[in-house]
């Protein structure tokens, strides 16, 4: 059985399709209508609702989870109910619009979108409120401009110009307007004790006709599930996979969440390195990666809007093989690798090692990705990564690039350089590497090893870019690397016309 709480209000769900979404039981099976349907793809933002889940708190420096669960809150966050599957909910708190007022006094979100004409159809509003509603229960002090933006990047809107809202945004957080104290601070203890309940429950089974959907909650568990369904899928976000039920109309019979095990959940650092739960979201191990490779920020804050980025992992950015996913070339330029288990064997292997094909990997029957392990950057080493999109915010690549440069008396003494986009598969750039290795970082230099990529890479020709722009446009990330280590001062001006 399926438990969690909505807006408050226990929910028990003793059958449902494990393929369904949230999106579907609020509007087909609760009437809840506010949710609104957009794109189905997790695309326009018009669905979001704010999921609440225990947390005790991550160290925003560096990333590690503290062990102080006598400090447990909950911790919510804004994601895309359209490409949220109902059977991930369990033992969470589900806030949708409907949730917000508080008898007759609306939540300031909405109030300020009033106040401020920040809704004209109203299609949108529902899923704009909820992030702000996220916004502000995450932020104790306003928030600046960047961080609203990035707040509300994974919203649309075809009727305001969006200025009204980012107005409403800003007046949300000023205090004369905003009660001192809400009922989700003041009913939290109880929904706590209530979602502590439900996630005693250590196995959660669902079985509905023919389909199958499990949640162990420990690493054992689910390598033993995956010996015992050898063609089940793995779930962890579903912000790829559900994209099969809503946009392919196709089923799966067997699903097991990896989102419940808290091994793969988890975040750790030591001196040397980093190693990332499969499982964990880019919310919450990007503050951990960006205390190694801060220079990979701009790209991470472009992976999706922050309802993907909430949901999304790098299990699941890696497991799904696509050529355009933004984090294999980051990983393999970092010289990462996978640790993957199969029962209790496990291997490690390479990440540039792990792509064989057009979305095939080295990936057994019944194995899985456990973590993904990433060096610390050399010393005297440079990172930078850049992804060309047609839009700035919630695109998919044309291409990626990453670049780490170890450099020893003005030479580069170590060159690892990856694309995605370029190939049919995540890859290293070794022509250009080769003319860039024991050389000086001249201008000539770069201009060499940026025409011997044509050697590294054909690629094709789609409806994200031409065969011919991918490439120039990769060779000018190098270009533009060069200028960023020559002319540090003009860095922010590249960075600002990072798009296409
Ligand atoms: C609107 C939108 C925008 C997006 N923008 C970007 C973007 O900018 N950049 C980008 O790279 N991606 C983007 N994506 C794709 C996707 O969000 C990411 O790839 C994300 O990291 C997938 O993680 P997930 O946990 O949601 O994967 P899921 O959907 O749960 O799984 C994806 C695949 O990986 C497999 N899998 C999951 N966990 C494991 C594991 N532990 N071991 C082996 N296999 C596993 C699953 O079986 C499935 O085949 C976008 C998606 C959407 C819907
Ligand atoms: S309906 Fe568009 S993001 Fe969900
Ligand atoms: S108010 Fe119409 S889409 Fe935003």
């Amino acid at each position: 059985m399926l438990e969690f709480l909505l807006n408050g209000v226990p929910q028990k769900v003793n059958h449902c399709d494990p393929n369904s979404t949230l999106l579907d039981h609020l509007r087909t099976q609760l009437n809840q209508n506010g949710t609104k349907e957009g794109c189905a793809s997790g695309d326009c933002g018009a669905c979001t609702v704010a999921v609440g889940e225990i947390s005790n708190e991550v160290d925003s420096e560096t990333g590690d989870q503290a062990d102080n669960s006598n400090e447990d809150n909950i911790h919510y966050k804004s994601v895309n109910a359209c490409i949220t599957l109902l059977a991930n909910l369990h033992g969470k708190h589900v806030i949708t619009v409907e949730g917000l007022a508080n008898g007759e006094q609306l939540h300031p979100s909405q109030q300020a979108m009033i106040d401020c004409h920040g809704s004209q159809c109203g299609f949108c509003t529902p899923g704009f409120v909820m992030s702000m509603f996220v916004l502000e229960r995450n932020h104790d002090s306003p928030p600046n401009r960047h961080e609203i933006s990035e707040a509300l990047g994974g919203n649309l809107c075809r009727c305001t110009g969006y200025r009204p809202i980012i107005d409403a945004t800003v007046q949300m957080f000023d205090p004369q307007l905003s009660p001192s104290k809400d009922r989700f601070s003041e009913q939290q203890s109880q929904w706590l004790t209530q979602l502590r309940t439900m996630n005693k429950e250590d196995h959660v089974r669902l079985v509905h006709n023919d389909k199958k959907y499990f949640a162990p909650t420990h690493l054992e568990d689910l390598a033993e599930l995956m010996l015992r369904h050898p063609n089940a899928r793995l779930v962890a976000g579903g912000t790829d996979l559900a994209l099969e039920f809503t946009q392919f109309l196709r089923e799966i019979d067997t699903l097991i969440y990896t989102g419940r095990v808290a091994d793969l959940k988890r975040v750790e650092t030591t001196d040397n390195e980093l190693s990332i739960g499969a499982a964990a979201t880019y919310s919450e191990f990007s503050p951990a990666l960006l205390a190694f490779y801060p220079d990979a920020r701009e790209l991470i804050e472009r992976i999706g809007s922050r309802q993907i980025r909430n949901q999304g992992t790098l299990g699941g950015n890696i497991g799904n093989a696509s050529p355009i996913g933004d984090m294999p070339p980051l990983l393999i330029a970092m010289n990462a690798q996978l640790v993957l288990r199969c029962g209790d064997a496990t291997r490690t292997i390479a990440v540039e090692d792990y792509f064989v094909g057009y979305k095939k990997t080295l990936l057994h029957a019944s194995e899985f990705i456990e973590k993904i392990i990433i060096p610390k950057p050399a010393k005297n080493s440079v990172f930078r990564a850049y992804k060309i999109s047609k839009r700035y915010e919630d695109d998919i690549s044309a291409s990626c690039g990453a670049f780490s440069l170890t450099l020893k008396d003005n030479r580069v003494s170590g060159v690892r350089i990856a694309f995605g986009g370029m190939a049919e598969i995540p890859k290293r750039a070794l022509h250009c590497e080769q003319a860039l290795l024991q050389q000086p970082l001249s201008s000539d230099n770069i201009a060499n090893a940026a025409r011997a990529m044509s050697n590294d890479y054909q690629p094709i020709s789609d409806f994200r870019a031409s065969s011919e722009y991918r490439l120039k446009v990769s060779q000018n990330m190098l270009t533009r690397l060069h200028l960023e280590l020559t002319h540090p001062e003009n860095e922010h001006a590249t960075r600002v016309i990072n798009h296409a």
